[in-house]
């Protein structure tokens, strides 16, 4: 018999790199809804093991104009050496469209160009032009054929909308990893 979805979930873990705490904020709250205990923070944790895992969150923020948060910066090159080919990966990206409309959400883009070579197969991706909020930038590396690569956030300008995307992309979540078990 083939292992369920929730064990998915309960042997899961959030990786995640921020610099002033509101990817941190949103990875908890992300773990919490999906029901994942743990929870590494890049800064003091290492990156490695995370493809020996089923399933991982991985969660990240844009800085200085489309380059990966410091933490995730010091993983780039591992993150393209690991082997994910067992592993389900879900990506997360927070962003500023107003102040860096020309790179939102990069870092999305970037974790996915790092990973895919290596077998990861990405779930959650996200329909902007679906969400009720909706998005106003004019480039992001997070997009593929018109959908994110993962769920994309923007607590500088929509942190209001993030509670529902959360609860949304979360359901969507349990949705995907039920159909690949
Ligand atoms: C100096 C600086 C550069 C940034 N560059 C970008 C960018 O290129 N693209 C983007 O979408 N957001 C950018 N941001 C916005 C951050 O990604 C956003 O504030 C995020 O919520 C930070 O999360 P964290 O503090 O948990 O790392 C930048 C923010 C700062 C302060």
């Amino acid at each position: 018999m083939g292992i369920g979805a929730d064990e998915l979930l309960a042997n899961g873990a959030v990786y995640y790199g921020s610099s002033l705490g509101r990817v941190e904020g949103v990875a908890k709250h992300i773990a919490a809804n999906l029901g994942i205990p743990t929870l590494i923070d890049l800064y003091d944790s290492p990156l490695a093991g995370a493809e020996a895992r089923r399933f991982v969150v991985l969660a990240m923020s844009t800085w200085y104009d489309g380059i990966l948060q410091d933490d995730w910066r010091e993983h780039h090159a591992e993150l393209a050496e690991l082997d994910w080919s067992d592993t389900i990966v879900a990506l997360v990206c927070l962003g500023d469209q107003y102040g860096y409309p020309h790179t939102f959400a990069d870092a999305l883009g970037i974790v996915a160009e790092a990973v895919e070579p290596g077998g990861a197969a990405l779930i959650g991706n996200w329909d902007p032009k679906a969400d009720p909020a909706g998005y106003d930038f004019r480039r992001s590396r997070g997009l593929r054929n018109g959908r994110f690569l993962g769920l994309v956030l923007d607590e500088d300008n929509q942190s209001g909308a993030t509670d529902e995307r959360i609860r949304r992309w979360c359901d969507q979540i349990r949705r995907e990893l039920s159909e690949r078990c």
